[in-house]
């Protein structure tokens, strides 16, 4: 089995150990991913996040699943883009990086993400999708606990875009 999978659909139906919301700052729910997550997890959900102190861009912290078919919601902040300046690439790696040390810790094997910053937070598209699987073929090469990371596409734009970045990746290193 390829340990990184891209493909489409809604992550809120993902059975990995961990899936991964692109959350806000104050971990108080939102809309896009964020909003289906909480909608699919229940009002439990957000009731521990309350507890969490929000989390700053780019760190990652992890609640239970509840109501969702997982064991674990690792949320992280992605950055929100400015531009390109203000330090978008490197946040967005942190934030893919530390979402998976989370999965680490906690045990799981399976860890599924959606397209962190490329909605609300207006993060172009193919430039989040290299930084993303550059940063997790790096996590996976020092770190074997991990079997598999999928990519969780909403929509066909994205998913060719993570497609044709993976592809990129390989060719680079073929
Ligand atoms: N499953 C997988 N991916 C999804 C789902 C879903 N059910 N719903 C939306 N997405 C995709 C979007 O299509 C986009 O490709 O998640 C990606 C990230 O988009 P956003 O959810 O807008 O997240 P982001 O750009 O990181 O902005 C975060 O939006 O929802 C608020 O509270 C959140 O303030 C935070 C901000």
């Amino acid at each position: 089995m390829e340990r990184l999978q891209i493909i489409q659909g809604d992550i809120t139906k993902c059975q990995t150990d961990a899936i991964v919301n692109a959350a806000n700052t104050s971990l108080l729910g939102g809309g896009g991913v964020d909003g289906a997550i909480h909608r699919a997890a229940g009002s439990e959900l957000l009731a521990e996040c309350r507890t969490l102190g929000g989390c700053p861009t780019g760190e990652a912290k992890a609640t239970k699943a509840y109501r969702l078919p997982c064991r674990y919601v690792i949320h992280t902040p992605g950055p929100i883009w400015r531009g390109g300046k203000a330090e978008e690439d490197r946040l967005l790696a942190c934030s893919y990086r530390n979402s998976l040390a989370q999965a680490s810790a906690l045990g799981c094997k399976t860890v599924a993400f959606p397209s962190i910053s490329t909605g609300v937070y207006h993060f172009p598209l193919h430039r989040a999708a290299r930084i993303a699987i550059d940063t997790i073929l790096e996590y996976l090469q020092a770190h074997h606990e991990i079997a598999c990371v999928t990519m969780v596409c909403f929509d066909s734009v994205t998913l060719s875009a993570y497609q044709q970045a993976l592809a990129e990746t390989e060719q680079k290193h073929a």
